[in-house]
């Protein structure tokens, strides 16, 4: 059983272009002093994981290769280029090359940091012999921002909805997924959703039709780091 970590880091960052003069794609941007790409393989590498994917965009492609494996030279780091931002599914396709079956792969937004070690408490063996997909969630005021899960009594999945405008939970879902190694050919059978992307929650509710999602949920802070003043609070976070 081997874990494989795929990283999202496709899209372009709209909403940072220009903060400290930022010209790049988001997670070349610095935390701290060092590009958020590397805060991300440093936070998932101390919780064990040892092979990363990381999706990229083509422009910035060979420069997100120089900056981590500058950083990580023993490191096993792959890459793959995601030609247009088509959605985080999408972005999470560009791995298949890289997952074998059996494989139990673990699948995070770039822009996504953790107080806590998320995985700490999963059996990987279990989760392998079972499959299915797990997501995390915390309870957040603004649930309408993010993708929202709803859960029954045993911690199995059993609603979740993109950005609703109308929540039925406060539990938002973060950034950071587990699932079999199946998921490559569950991303075939998406289609895009009304805004034109193949939605990360649309393969989700793959797994809870059939009854295949747990959730884990957490209280450690969660920060989406994909604004200014987000960025900002993660830096004081993570100090
Ligand atoms: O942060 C958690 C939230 O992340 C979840 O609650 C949502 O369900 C999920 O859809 C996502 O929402 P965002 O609005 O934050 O997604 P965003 O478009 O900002 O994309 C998140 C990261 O994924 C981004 O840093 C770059 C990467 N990405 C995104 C797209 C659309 C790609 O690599 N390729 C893409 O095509």
């Amino acid at each position: 059983m081997t874990i494989k970590c795929v990283i999202a880091a496709g899209g372009l960052g709209t909403r940072l272009q220009g903060f400290r003069d930022n010209d790049k794609t988001k997670v070349l941007l610095e935390v701290n002093k060092i590009p958020m790409i590397n805060q991300q393989i440093k936070q998932l590498n101390q919780w064990g994981i040892e092979e990363f994917v990381i999706i990229t965009n083509p422009n910035f492609d060979s420069l997100i290769k120089e900056v981590t494996s500058k950083a990580f030279p023993d490191i096993s780091i792959n890459y793959s280029i995601q030609d247009n931002p088509k959605g985080i599914s999408h972005a999470f396709s560009k791995a298949e090359q890289y997952i074998d079956n059996g494989d139990s792969v673990i699948f995070v937004l770039g822009d996504n940091f953790f107080e806590e070690n998320l995985i700490q408490e999963v059996d990987f063996n279990k989760f392998s012999n079972e499959g299915g997909c797990i997501i995390f969630t915390t309870k957040v005021d603004n649930p309408n921002e993010f993708g929202v899960a709803s859960v029954d009594e045993h911690g199995a999945v059993i609603h979740i909805e993109e950005k609703p405008s109308e929540p039925k939970s406060n539990l938002a879902v973060v950034g950071l997924y587990i699932f079999d190694s199946v998921v490559m050919d569950n991303i075939k059978k998406l289609s895009p959703s009304s805004r034109g992307e193949y939605e990360i929650t649309d393969l989700i509710n793959l797994y809870i039709n059939e009854k295949k999602c747990n959730n884990v949920e957490f209280e450690g802070w969660w920060v989406d780091a994909g604004t200014p003043d987000r960025i900002i609070e993660l830096e004081n976070l993570l100090i």
